[in-house]
Formats: structure tokens, C-alpha cells, sequence
């Protein structure tokens, strides 16, 4: 049941999740582990988790989601007890985290907040994403089904990811696609998922055109200048820096 066995492999992960924290998060480079242990939510979610997995693989009833329960409402990070959580995950600031049951996560991977290890319906069975090790997730971003996203793969913020990602790749998008593999970009006439239309901003710079053209046929016909009411300043192309908003 929950042995001196499980007890020494509980403190184990405790000591590798410390170590993640501080090696991953650039803010805690000057602060020492108990302090860590003291104040990082990701840190108690965790500790609570490998817990309350403990006591559900031994077939304990109630106790594990009793436990995930109040991980949750203290930390505000929903993991289910039967998630399986490899060594070294760090989830940095923590808020709204979601992991799913059927979720795997591999070795040293890093989380931010407001990410999603989510399902995509109501059918049972393995219905949550297995993310390899050294994945890094971004703030937001949501991983939903039985998908696999292989590892040393970077899920940039907000992304909405359904289909497999290959290793060592960057997504991004809604639906998330592979701008980055094994860094180099993706070729191909669809592969440009970083730069997507904009369609608003094209019927506007259309309409902008259109009234320029008239203008300028005005002043022909009358010889009067047009008004200027308000300054038009030209549109910023698309394919200059999505991720800067
Ligand atoms: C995706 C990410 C990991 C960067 O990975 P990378 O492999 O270094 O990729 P790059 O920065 O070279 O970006 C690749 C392309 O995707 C675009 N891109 C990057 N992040 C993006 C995002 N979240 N959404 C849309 N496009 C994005 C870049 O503009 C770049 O476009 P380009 O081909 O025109 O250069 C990073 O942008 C990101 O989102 N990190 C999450 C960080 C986070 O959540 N921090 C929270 C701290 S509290």
C-alpha cells in the first residue's frame, strides 16, 4: 500500500520538482529550495498530486481526489490523481492549469500558466495528450485528445493543438501547426501557419485603396485638393511579427 517505498519515491520527485523550479524558472535562481517549497503553487500541486497518485494506484477510494481537490482550490491547478507525471515538471505561476486523467507527461517538462491537457468529448478511454520530455508548453495554450507531442517540442503561447506534434518542433496557431522542425521551417505552399491572413485587414486596405483612387479622380475632375478629416496610415503588411500582437 503506501509504504516506506512510496514515501521515499514521493520525496524523490519532491527533490527533482524543487530542482526544475529553480533551474526554470529565471526568478529563482537567488532563492533557496525551502522558500520554493514555502510559496510556488506549481510546486504544492505537484507534491499534492504524486500523493494522490500514490494512493490511487494502491486503490485507495475518495482520498485521491479529496486531495486533488484541495490542490485545486488552493493552487488553482486541476490535475487529476491518475495522471501520469514523469520526473522534474515544472508548472511556472501555475493559475489554471488543467491536466487531464488520461494525460502522460514525460521528463522535465515546463508548463506556464493557463495550459490545457484537456479531452475533446465525452468518450472514455485515453482521451488526453501524452507529451514527451523536455516539452516546453506556453501560457494558454491547450492540447486537446489522444495526441502525442513528441519531444524537446516548444508549444507556443495560446496555441490550440489536435493532432500530433513531431519531435523537436515549434507550434503555434490556432489550430496549432509546426513552424519550426528540427529548426528549420516547414516548405510547402500551407506551411506558413505563423503568418495567416488577416481578412479584415485586407477589406480595409481595400477600401483605403478605393477611396484614395476616387480622391485623386475628384481632384482631376475639379481641381479642388480633397479634405483631409483624418490622417490613413498604411496597414501593417502581414508576415511582420504575429507574436508581437
Ligand atoms: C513558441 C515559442 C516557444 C518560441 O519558440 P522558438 O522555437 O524560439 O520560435 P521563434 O521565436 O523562432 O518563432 C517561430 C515563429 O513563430 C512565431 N511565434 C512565436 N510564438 C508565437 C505564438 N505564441 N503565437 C503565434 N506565433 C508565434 C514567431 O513570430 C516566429 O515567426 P517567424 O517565422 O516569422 O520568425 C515562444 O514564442 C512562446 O510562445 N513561448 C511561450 C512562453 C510563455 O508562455 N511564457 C509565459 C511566461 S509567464
Amino acid at each position: 500500500m503506501f509504504g516506506l517505498r512510496t514515501f521515499t519515491r514521493v520525496a524523490r520527485e519532491l527533490r527533482q520538482d524543487l530542482t526544475a523550479a529553480q533551474e526554470r524558472d529565471p526568478a529563482a535562481r537567488d532563492i533557496g529550495r525551502w522558500e520554493i517549497l514555502l510559496t510556488y503553487p506549481g510546486v504544492h500541486a505537484l507534491l499534492t498530486h504524486r500523493v494522490a497518485h500514490a494512493l490511487h494506484a494502491a486503490g485507495v477510494p475518495v482520498m485521491p481526489r479529496a486531495l486533488a481537490y484541495f490542490a485545486r482550490m488552493a493552487t488553482n491547478i486541476e490535475i487529476h490523481p491518475a495522471a501520469e507525471i514523469g520526473k522534474a515538471l515544472f508548472i511556472d505561476h501555475g493559475t489554471g492549469v488543467v491536466i487531464g486523467e488520461t494525460s502522460e507527461i514525460g521528463d522535465n517538462v515546463t508548463l506556464y500558466q493557463g495550459v490545457t491537457l484537456g479531452g475533446t468529448g465525452f468518450a472514455r478511454g485515453k482521451r488526453h495528450p501524452t507529451v514527451e520530455s523536455d516539452v516546453v508548453v506556453g501560457s494558454g495554450a491547450k492540447l486537446l485528445g489522444a495526441i502525442r507531442v513528441g519531444h524537446c517540442s516548444k508549444i507556443g503561447a495560446n496555441t490550440v493543438v489536435i493532432h500530433d506534434v513531431p519531435p523537436n518542433s515549434t507550434v503555434v496557431g490556432n489550430p496549432g501547426h509546426p513552424v519550426r522542425v528540427s529548426g528549420r521551417k516547414p516548405e510547402g505552399p500551407d506551411a506558413d501557419w505563423a503568418h495567416l491572413p488577416d481578412p479584415v485587414a485586407d477589406a480595409i486596405r481595400a477600401l483605403s485603396a478605393r477611396i484614395r483612387d476616387l480622391e485623386q479622380e475628384l481632384e482631376q475632375a475639379t481641381g479642388r485638393k480633397p479634405q483631409q478629416t483624418a490622417e490613413v496610415r498604411p496597414l501593417r503588411g502581414a508576415g511582420q511579427d504575429p507574436a508581437g500582437g
